[in-house]
């Protein structure tokens, strides 16, 4: 008799089951996290065409990871001001810091400038760039700095590399800038 009961109670939980089915929208979800997106909607639906999504706007003041907010302006005061910058990274680690430096420079820069950073790279000796400065020139004066607001914006017909490199890069990078000016 108790089994009878039990047979009986499982079937009609089963009943109750397939009868609340409705076959024209999501049904029981049993781990909804499989379905409902806990992160991010990145999505979103246009206004004014039906049935179409777009690619949803970063929140305002939202900062990339991986990058930090740079403080100073793309104007000649602002470049004065980043004169004064220091390098934020770990002095500690200098070694490591001027060989991923060393690596991006030869990715990016060398051509223009130069292994050594003399300005002489490849584009300069074809003549396909023309005004690429020596490190060591003594009118510009660069700092660590100056160099990493340069990188940042970019400068007349040198463009920004702020999209290809970290913040952290940015500075391995202006690190090893400076190192082949010592070297000058
Ligand atoms: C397409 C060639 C080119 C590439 C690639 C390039 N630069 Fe330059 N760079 C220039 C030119 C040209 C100038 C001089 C711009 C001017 O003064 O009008 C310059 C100037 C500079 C200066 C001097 C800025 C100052 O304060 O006067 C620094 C520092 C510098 N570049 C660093 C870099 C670094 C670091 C990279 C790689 C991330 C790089 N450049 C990549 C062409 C290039």
């Amino acid at each position: 008799m108790n089994s009878l009961k039990k047979i009986i109670f499982v079937f009609a939980l089963f009943a109750v089951l397939v009868a609340c089915q409705d076959n024209s929208k999501p049904n029981y979800q049993y781990m909804p996290n499989m379905y409902e997106p806990v992160g991010y909607e990145t999505y979103e639906k246009v206004d004014f065409l039906p049935s179409s999504m777009e690619a949803r706007l970063p929140a305002e003041g939202s900062v990339n990871r991986g990058w930090l907010p740079y403080r100073y302006e793309n104007t000649p005061e602002g470049k004065e001001l980043s004169r004064l910058m220091t390098s934020p990274l770990d002095s500690s680690q200098s070694e490591a810091n001027l060989l991923k430096g060393g690596e991006l420079y030869n990715i990016y820069c060398m051509i223009c400038h130069g292994s050594n950073g003399n300005g002489k790279g490849w584009l300069v000796e074809r003549e396909k760039i023309l005004g690429v400065p020596s490190y060591a020139d003594a009118a510009r004066n660069i700092t660590v700095g100056t160099t990493f607001h340069t990188i940042q914006y970019g400068l007349n017909s040198m463009g920004s590399y702020a999209s290809q490199m970290n913040t952290e890069e940015m500075w391995q990078v202006s690190e090893y800038v400076m190192s082949l000016k010592e070297k000058l």
